[in-house]
């Protein structure tokens, strides 16, 4: 029987692709506390047997798109939601035959899957990478679309495929655009655990834990303390979002795209400082040069999902969100355990 708190109808099981991963887990832990029956499907490439707690763990890949299809069946999944990808925009440069083939062919092997087992709702993982280098900010949903690496167009490959799905199997989507994911969940269920880490925050935190110094590229950046300005939204955030998406879908509200950010810019500065704060050490950095492709500047104008949705972050500041995830790797040192 559904939770009160989920719209009539929705009370199928929701296959959570990618799950086993960072963001794709806090959204597990949300759907189980809103009283869905969650299954999770992962190759465990990149995700963590110990962070699928919510519900099974199916190991496979999504670009085997038969098993997808008899899990689809046997689990009598409702909905979708689409996390499964390779996301280093580096490694998409040095490899981008096989991003594409993961992140493009995977999910049109997964969208084939769901349009034979007639599950015809799907929330899919975009990226602030789809923008390139932004014209403005903050960036909203009319902002135009060209990627500058190979990682950013698999995913604006498949925002273009799924009108097209929809017209020919009927399967609505929402697209959600996040820009940088960050924090754990609060309760200290759940972190954050990329091998490698590319990501600022748990960088930082190891670094002030006695790692190795953080590498902050470019001082020189037209911006008030000359680093890069981001837009940080917190894990859980997005988990909620991703809950208010799946209730438009099912309760049969049309397919939408939407920028998902705090929609306020934090330097890397900014960011170091937060750490500091929240663990009381230094924070030993180096500087470095500018990167490519690095613009000065990357915020989100998440206006569209606050009117449409009813989203609002709950995490505004960074120390907040930095709060989280030290608390996390405080108990986590080698991260999961699997
Ligand atoms: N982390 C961010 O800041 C961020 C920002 C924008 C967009 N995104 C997108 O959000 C999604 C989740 O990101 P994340 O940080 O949680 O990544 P993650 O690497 O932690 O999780 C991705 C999960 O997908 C699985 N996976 C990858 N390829 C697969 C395949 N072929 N078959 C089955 N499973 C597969 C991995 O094992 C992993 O568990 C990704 O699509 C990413 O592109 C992330």
């Amino acid at each position: 029987m559904a939770s009160p708190t989920v719209p009539s109808g929705a009370d199928g099981a929701v296959l959570v692709v990618g799950g086993a991963g960072y963001i794709g887990s806090h959204a597990c832990k949300a759907l189980a506390e809103a009283g869905r029956r969650v299954v999770v499907y992962d190759n465990l490439s990149a995700g963590h047997r110990a962070a699928v707690r919510w519900g099974p763990l199916v190991e496979g890949d999504i670009r085997d798109e038969a098993r997808l299809a008899s899990v689809l069946r046997a689990e009598r999944i409702a909905a979708v939601l689409h996390f499964a990808a390779w996301s280093l925009v580096g490694a998409s440069v040095k490899d981008p035959s096989g991003y594409y083939r993961n992140n493009v062919e995977g999910t049109l092997s997964l969208l084939r899957a769901m349009a034979a087992e007639d599950v015809r709702c799907l929330v899919f993982s975009s990226t602030a990478a789809v923008f390139g280098n932004p014209e403005r900010t903050p960036i909203d949903e009319a902002h135009p679309t060209r990627p500058i690496n190979a990682y950013g167009e698999t995913k604006l490959a498949i925002e273009r495929a799924l009108p097209h799905v929809e017209r020919a199997y009927g399967t609505r989507s929402v697209v959600l655009r996040y820009f940088n994911a960050a924090g754990a969940d609060p309760d200290g269920d759940l972190g954050e655990d990329h091998r490698p880490e590319s990501h600022l925050i748990p960088l930082a935190i190891d670094a002030a834990r006695g790692g190795a110094p953080l590498h902050v590229f470019g001082q020189d950046y037209p911006t008030p303390d000359g680093t890069c300005l981001r837009d940080y939204i917190h894990v859980t955030d997005l988990a909620d979002a991703h809950l208010l998406a799946l209730a438009r879908l099912e309760s049969g509200g049309a397919s939408a795209t939407y920028n998902l950010g705090n929609g306020r810019p934090f330097s890397v500065l900014d960011v170091i400082g937060a750490v500091a704060e929240v663990s009381g050490r230094r924070v030993p950095w180096v500087p470095g040069p500018r990167r490519d492709g690095d613009p000065a500047v990357l915020f989100a104008a998440s206006g569209r999902i606050e009117e449409e949705l009813g989203w609002h972050p709950r995490f505004r500041e960074p120390a907040g969100i930095v709060e989280t995830a030290w608390r996390w790797r405080a108990a986590h040192p080698a991260g999961y355990v699997d």
